[in-house]
């Protein structure tokens, strides 16, 4: 889950590593630091806490180094676990992202020899490896060093005196920069989209060397290869606040133009599958987190409008799960791509002998390696740790994924997908009547600002949005909150209500609205604030404290209204709260733990 970047070039290392380990403090942010090349030595600073606590510091200059970004898993967060890592005799420096499984043997094995260790990570011995195996390479040394490993690594080496990095990859995204005169490699984009737009995305088993001046690749058998050279469609201000005081913010705020992206090209025709070569009579999806609850929402669109039967499962669930119920399609959702649960999923559907399909948002990302087939939500980067504008992105895709199933089994007709797609088209409009609200929504979040527990609720479609809303609620504002449908608080958490207790409750009109009206009147008379989003209707308004309102659509699309609503409520109470919104304590943006 850590963030890595490292730079060769004449740009000024020591500003180059900083800015791009800003870019990828989602990734991780309990420690930082940076390694420079010098001619006689390396100069190493590293810090426990976020980038911003490394300054102000004076990198002395330098054309080449190394930089990470910690989200610990071996060894607690401290100076000496941060990386990166010299070994015993100073000359060389490495930072790792990944997980050596063996690095315990391998760590008294090197102890035997002499080696010293100063820290408790299972990375340190990366550093150790290659001194030991060093007979006057890098290159070649870091080609036996890996064959000593099991387990996950990305991991990027430098030497005094040398304007060389050498990295290697095994189950830890790494992509490599094309500059002019000057190089990159990073675990994310947004590290070094100031430099360019062009990448080249390493594969399992690849060794790879950097100059200012070469990129050369070897596959894991040792084979010089040459990896596409990609184009990223990014900028370097879609990777920025841009006057925003948070990142979760501009991408709530961003969620218009990413339906609008999402939806481009795909309205006529959506051929980016073609569902007919596949056996479709029964689907499965699998995600984790935010990316789950829009799994749970697509289960509901997909059987409206495609009358085909769905089950949905946590990628850490599914993988222990009997293989006996064989579904032969399975959709895997994960906005980073990285998540190690999915990706391990992905892995077990295949084994299962499923045809697999990936959507994700992030090009190349690790899960497109292990599917059939890919679509790509456009949401552009997502920074900050709680996912949106990718959940709506994924809502999107799944939207018509669901009208195309639809319209091969012959459940809808060509109007009714014309109908359907009109109602998409409108989104954004609609989602910015809501972002216009946002002061209306800030001023509700009073009531729940101090509030200990709270309740989401909703029915049908929009229960998995409940769902959503109290995992926002959670993640950023540290407030336990727990998403039902409605229609099972009487069954147990009822005893939980006091007029202490809000309840946020989703009423669209659908053919749940007059029980859900029902429930909300239960509610109410035990005394708990009621906050209600959804459709206008003077009943409910009656019953509610606060009422938001969304926008006229169809219940089918209105997750994706309400959710805006439950994004902004989340953020304006853990802003009020004074909260770290961007990067929530324990978190990381991607989980590539299982
Ligand atoms: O990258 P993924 O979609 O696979 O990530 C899955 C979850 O880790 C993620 O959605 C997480 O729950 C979010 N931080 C919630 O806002």
């Amino acid at each position: 889950m850590c963030g890595i970047v490292g730079y060769t070039g004449k740009s000024g290392v020591g500003k180059v590593l900083l800015k791009g380990l800003k870019r990828l403090e989602y990734r991780g942010y309990d420690s930082a630091g940076v390694a420079v090349v010098q001619n006689d030595g390396i100069y190493l600073q590293k810090k426990k806490g976020m980038i911003k606590d490394l300054e102000p510091i004076t990198i002395p200059s330098g054309n080449t180094g190394i930089g990470h970004t910690r989200w610990a898993t071996h060894g607690k967060p401290s100076d000496e676990n941060a990386h990166p890592f010299k070994g015993c005799s100073g000359e060389f420096a490495i930072v790792h992202n990944g997980i050596i499984d063996n690095f315990i043997t391998i760590k008294e094995e090197l102890i035997e020899k002499g080696h010293e260790f100063s820290s408790e990570t299972d990375s340190e011995i990366l550093v150790h490896l290659i001194e030991e195996y060093h007979e006057g390479n890098l290159l070649q040394t870091m080609g036996e060093v890996i064959k000593k490993l099991r387990g996950s690594y990305a991991v990027c080496a430098v030497q005094r005196d040398s304007d060389r990095i050498v990295v290697a990859r095994n189950q830890s995204p790494l992509v490599i920069g094309i500059g002019v005169e000057e190089n990159l490699v990073a675990s994310d984009i947004p590290a070094i989209l100031d430099h360019t737009n062009e990448v080249k995305y390493l594969e399992d088993g690849d060794i790879a060397e950097l100059t200012p001046s070469r990129i050369r690749i070897w596959d894991r058998k040792g084979v010089p290869v040459e990896r596409e050279t990609v184009e990223i469609d990014w900028t370097h201000e879609d990777a920025e606040k841009s006057g925003y005081e948070h990142y979760m913010l501009k991408e709530i705020y961003e969620q218009p133009k990413a339906i609008h992206d999402s939806l481009l090209g795909r309205l006529v025709e959506f051929d980016d599958v073609d569902f007919n070569s596949y056996d479709t009579r029964h689907i499965r999806l699998i995600s984790c987190g935010t990316s789950y609850h829009a799994a749970l929402v697509g289960k509901y669109i997909i059987e409206e409008l495609a009358a085909i039967p769905c089950t949905t499962d946590l990628a850490s669930e599914y993988r222990y799960s009997s293989p006996s119920d064989l579904t032969p399609f399975t959709i895997l959702i994960s906005q980073s791509g990285e998540t190690a649960d999915t990706i391990a999923a992905a892995r077990e559907a295949k084994q299962r002998g499923c045809k697999t399909l990936a959507i994700t948002n992030v090009m190349n990302s690790s899960i497109t390696r292990e599917v059939d087939e890919v679509i790509y939500t456009q949401a552009g980067p997502e920074i900050g740790v709680a996912a949106t504008k990718t959940f709506t992105t994924q809502l999107i895709v799944l939207y018509l994924i669901a009208m195309e199933l639809g319209l091969n089994n012959k459940r809808l007709l060509r109007e009714n997908v014309q109908e359907y797609r009109d109602e998409l088209r409108r989104l954004p409009r609609h989602v910015k009547v809501l972002l216009d609200q946002s002061d209306y929504i800030r001023d509700v979040c009073d009531k729940l600002v101090t509030a200990e527990d709270i309740f989401f609720v909703g029915r049908n479609i929009n229960y998995p949005v409940a769902l959503e809303g109290a995992l926002k609620l959670k993640e950023i504002a540290y407030i336990h909150s727990a998403g039902y449908p409605a229609g099972e608080l009487k069954h147990g958490p009822f005893a939980l209500l006091t007029e202490r207790t809000p309840v946020v409750s989703i009423l669209v009109k659908d053919h749940t609205f007059e029980k859900m009206l029902g429930n909300i009147g239960e509610i109410a008379a035990r005394g708990s604030p009621i906050i209600s989003v959804g459709d206008e209707d003077r009943e409910l308004e009656k019953l509610s404290d606060d009422m938001i309102v969304i926008p006229s659509v169809p219940p089918l699309f209105s997750p994706i209204l309400v959710n805006v609503v439950l994004q902004l409520m989340a953020y304006h109470t853990a802003r009020k709260r004074g909260c770290s919104i961007d990067k929530p304590r324990n978190l990381a943006k991607s989980v590539t733990v299982e």
